[in-house]
């Protein structure tokens, strides 16, 4: 089984003593890398669609994992153990991973690995006021998409509003990223008429500061 760079480099971020969910685990395939790489025993992984999870439990059972990966049926974090303080959630966006982790259970997480399909800047701030910090971040890049890895940690932390849009880790250290969405934005602008006097000027604001990124 090939698993993408995309899936791979969340699996480059948990560790042996976590212990994990992988949230909206469709195929199983992130939790089948793990147990076969070693990198983890066990865990939980669990998808809110039926097909879903039992095109995963097929996966784990064509690989004999059914011992070491507990696929369960459920909505976000309400079908994790005592002992879970560990959720991965990648290939949602932002609204519904708010959702999933505005339950009681976020008591007992410490650690969060995301890789949501939009509005970064929503989540970050969102996990800032649940308690979190951000421990990691980083860009992998697929078949043309640019794909976000955030680790929130327990703790508190102050952002100012721009670490909180481009990520306080991110802003200093990808400018392949930075350059593309620069050139999103100069595509933007494009198209943007000449009349929207204020709109054109917030987005040439982003651009001047999506620049300075690039350097
Ligand atoms: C696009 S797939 C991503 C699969 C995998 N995580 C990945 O990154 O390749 C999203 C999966 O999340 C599941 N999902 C959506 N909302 C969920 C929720 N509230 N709780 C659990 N699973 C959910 C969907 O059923 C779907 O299988």
């Amino acid at each position: 089984m090939v698993l993408s760079k995309r899936l791979k480099s969340i699996a480059g971020l948990i560790y042996r003593t976590d212990n994990v969910i992988d949230i909206g685990c469709d195929h199983a395939k992130l939790g089948i890398y793990l147990v076969k790489n070693k990198i983890l025993n066990y865990l939980l992984v669990s998808d809110v669609n039926q097909n879903a999870i039992e095109n995963g439990i097929k996966n784990i059972k064509k690989n004999k994992l059914e011992k070491k990966i507990d696929a369960r049926l459920g909505y976000g974090l309400e079908v994790i153990d005592v002992h879970t303080d560990t959720a991965v959630i990648s290939g949602l966006g932002t609204n519904t991973i708010i959702k999933i982790l505005s339950n009681p259970n976020l008591k007992q997480i410490k650690k969060l690995i995301i890789q949501a399909n939009n509005d970064h800047f929503l989540l970050r701030r969102f996990m800032v006021l649940k308690g979190f910090y951000i421990s990691h971040e980083s860009v992998v890049y697929e078949k043309g998409h640019y794909y976000i890895n955030i680790v929130f940690l327990r703790g508190k932390r102050k952002y100012t509003l721009k670490e909180l849009r481009y990520g306080p880790i991110l802003m200093y250290a990808n400018k392949d990223y930075f350059d593309f969405l620069l050139k999103k934005k100069h595509a933007i602008l494009d198209n943007i008429p000449k009349y929207k006097f204020w709109t054109r000027i917030k987005h040439h604001k982003d651009a001047i500061y999506l620049k300075k990124l690039t350097k």
